[in-house]
């Protein structure tokens, strides 16, 4: 199977073919991904929550990334991975910013990066791009800016910020990104902004006329530490398939009914007699 690129993701957009892009925080989560057909693994900084236990994104460290993004690409042959540019990478001078992305590519082994924000980044999206950073902007419900949006919310509501939003994807398209995510914005909006856009846009929370969709890993599959907004589906609940699993295992063991015939292996031989000292008359069992 070919790697997906960013001439793939375009051609996707140009065919009207849906993108289907998924988080992936390591390498169990990115092997299942790819195996299910995801176009795009984002080791998205949403790690910081649903992974690490934090509440927002904010304390999520370029090294926690790193760590991260290491697995996931392990884990991924075919599916492009995208990784996310931790909290205030993305606007710090353009060198330190370019150095955070290399990072990213370079020992990370992530294919582009992704970060938040319209205007105030674009001068960095120019650098990364004009030093061959693959670099996918994220609009709309901007979680690094939780605090300064006053919770998770709606975004592009009313016309002034509607006009805004499509400016800056605008002006991110004309910075050089490869594709856009719209998170939590009016379903109208983001057909208009889909529409406008010659880069594939991929909704979260944005209706179903983006190029592509993306959902966090543990929403979709109900696992602890997911989210459950309105527009997230849930598709299976792995969550509780765990649970019960796991349940069922700490039972037997107290049940003395794990581990079974099967699950060991046993040896037999005079040397056992010799071992035990001459108690154990005749074979013992030895488990792995
Ligand atoms: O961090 C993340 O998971 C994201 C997606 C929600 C798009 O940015």
């Amino acid at each position: 199977m070919k790697r997906v690129t960013t001439r793939t993701l375009m051609r996707m957009k140009q065919e009207q073919e849906p993108i289907a892009m998924i988080t992936a925080y390591d390498y169990p989560t990115a092997k299942i991904a790819e195996e299910a057909g995801a176009d795009i693994l984002l080791v998205g900084d949403s790690l910081g929550m649903v992974v690490l236990g934090y509440d927002s994104t904010i304390p999520v460290t370029l090294e926690d990334m790193l760590h991260h993004t290491k697995a996931v690409t392990r884990g991924a042959s075919r599916a492009m991975v995208v990784a996310d540019m931790p909290f205030m990478t993305a606007h710090l001078s353009g060198d330190e910013t370019l150095r955070a992305a290399a990072r990213l590519m370079q020992e990370g082994g992530a294919y582009g990066v992704k970060l938040e924000g319209g205007e105030t980044v674009l001068s960095n999206v120019e650098r990364l791009v004009s030093a061959g950073i693959p670099v996918m902007g994220h609009l709309g419900l901007t979680p690094q800016s939780v605090n300064q949006l006053g919770g998770y919310r709606i975004q592009g509501r009313d016309e002034q910020a509607a006009r805004k939003l499509l400016e800056d994807a605008k002006r991110l398209e004309e910075a050089g990104v490869f594709s856009l995510v719209l998170e939590c914005v009016p379903e109208e909006l983001a057909q208009l902004v889909t529409e406008q856009l010659s880069v594939p846009v991929i909704g979260i929370g944005a209706g179903r006329h983006c190029d592509g969709q993306v959902l966090v890993y543990h929403d979709l599959l109900a696992i602890p530490g997911g989210w459950h907004p309105s527009f997230v589906k849930v598709y299976r609940e792995a969550g509780r398939v765990m649970r019960e699993g796991i349940s069922e295992y700490v039972r037997e063991v107290k049940e003395r009914r794990f581990p079974e015939e099967g699950h060991f292996t046993r040896v037999t031989g005079e040397w056992l007699t010799d071992l035990y000292g001459g108690k154990k008359e005749k074979e013992t069992n030895e488990t792995h």
